[in-house]
């Protein structure tokens, strides 16, 4: 086999096979195929798309470029649950916990990363003890005893997609539908997922922005998903505006403990119940999305899921106190009131901005090495379709500095007051069963 006629063949449209594909994906990672030729298969790929049965095969071949996660030994169907990202989006903390309550195994694997905020483990880690650092049997045991523990990303996972993600960052490459399906879903499978539930942002905040762009994605990887023997449902929800009320680290988990109370933002409860349902019905803890709603709405009303919250924290060292003093956690300094400058409707709360704001504050991790500062970070007090006065508190800014003026200036430049009634955004567009 010769890489020239795999590129020849897809530059002019045909269909690869499996064997052209590992060939490819196996070479790429050993370094036997160079970077130039597996940038023009990418670029072949983007114009000319891959089949279903392609996309497929790509993605099992990644997922064998590298280490596979076996949790083969935790009772029950494992649910993962992935987010193509947003601002704000609490619902890792809130989902592992709650559709634990109802009896489904999560062993979450979750990295730190970069972003407006830290992500999942970060988080957790404002919780004082909390850690991550066990082994790979307590996880198991964990998982099997109290069916949530999390784990930090260990093992060389999906290297053909680390090696081909550098490579198409750097060739106009990344904003392919069978690529970037294909790499989600790789690492997903890699991680010993079963089944999958997908939640795909649109709008500002999201990496697709367009909700045509967002449904392609979703479908493309449910499709490589029940191709491959992982049953996956997807949803499509607004990253327009940040998610919930709260942006940072220690302020989102303040944010999921009110969630599993019950008394969360309503957007962030209805996506953890849309998601959640999607994931007990995988799990085979109910037999329809509406019995498994009223199963998790059940355990939100009668502090089951509150209570798995408090066991998990306490199960990996953390101080489950936190749970009744949210004030326990990391505080900021200053706790700075912004107000409206106008009175109206707020029409426009730019996620991605928001996002930069808070990592402004330190909320998040400009590069590999920054340090995270866990207390700070912004909470709205308004949501697109909320009126407000002239001088009413817009938002909440929690920093460490007392001066936050560059910060404020970008919150301003991006939360817009209209004169007219505006509705509130959808928050559920589609739903893939
Ligand atoms: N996220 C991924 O993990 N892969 C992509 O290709 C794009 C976004
Ligand atoms: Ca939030």
């Amino acid at each position: 086999m010769r890489m020239y006629d795999i590129i020849e063949k897809k530059r002019d449209g045909e269909e690869l096979t499996s064997e052209e594909i590992n060939y490819f994906i196996e070479g790429y990672t050993n370094g036997d195929i160079p970077d130039y030729q597996t940038s023009a298969l990418l670029m072949a790929i983007y114009f000319q798309d891959m089949t279903e049965e392609e996309r497929a095969n790509l993605t099992l071949a990644m997922v064998e470029s590298g280490d596979q996660i076996n949790l083969s030994d935790i009772n029950g169907v494992k649910v993962d649950k992935h987010s193509t990202g947003g601002v704000g989006d609490t619902t890792t903390l809130i989902l592992a916990p709650l559709v634990a309550s109802v009896g489904v195994p999560v062993a979450k694997m979750s990295g730190r990363g970069l972003g407006h905020t830290g992500g999942t483990i970060d988080k957790l880690e404002s919780v004082p003890g909390f850690h991550v650092e066990i082994s790979n049997d307590e996880f198991i045991n964990l998982v099997n005893r109290n069916k949530v523990a999390v784990i930090g990303q260990s093992g060389n996972l999906t290297p053909a997609d680390k090696k081909i993600y550098g490579l198409r960052d750097v060739t106009a490459t990344v904003s392919s539908i069978p690529l970037i399906a294909s790499s989600i879903m790789s690492k997903k499978i890699a991680s010993g997922a079963d089944a999958i539930v997908l939640d795909v942002k649109t709008g500002s905040g999201a990496f697709m922005k367009e909700l045509k762009d967002a449904q392609s994605l979703a479908k493309a990887m449910v499709s490589i998903g029940n191709k491959v023997g992982r049953n996956t449902m997807a949803v499509i929800s607004d990253m327009s505006q940040p998610l919930g009320y709260a942006i940072g680290n220690a302020l989102e988990v303040k944010e999921a403990i009110e969630t599993l109370k019950g008394k969360g933002p309503e957007d962030l409860t209805e996506l953890c119940l849309t998601l959640g349902s999607q994931m007990v019905v995988l799990a085979k803890q109910a037999e329809n999305l509406d019995e498994a709603r009223n199963k998790l709405e059940e355990n939100l009303r009668n502090g089951k899921a509150f209570e798995k919250f408090k066991e998990f924290l306490e199960s990996q060292g953390g101080d489950p106190s936190v749970a009744d003093q949210p004030e326990l956690l990391p505080q900021a300094k200053y706790k700075i009131d912004v107000p409206a400058k106008e009175a109206g409707t707020v029409s426009e709360i730019v996620a991605n901005e928001i996002g930069t704001a808070a990592m402004m504050l330190g909320a998040g991790r400009a590069t590999k090495e920054s340090e995270i500062d866990l207390g700070v970070g912004i909470v709205l007090h308004k949501k697109i379709g909320d009126s407000v006065e002239k001088g009413e508190t817009l938002l909440t800014v929690h920093s460490n500095k007392e001066d936050i003026e560059e910060v404020k200036q970008l919150l301003y430049k991006n939360i817009t007051i209209a004169s007219s009634e505006i509705k509130a955004p959808t928050l559920i567009y589609e739903v893939y069963t």
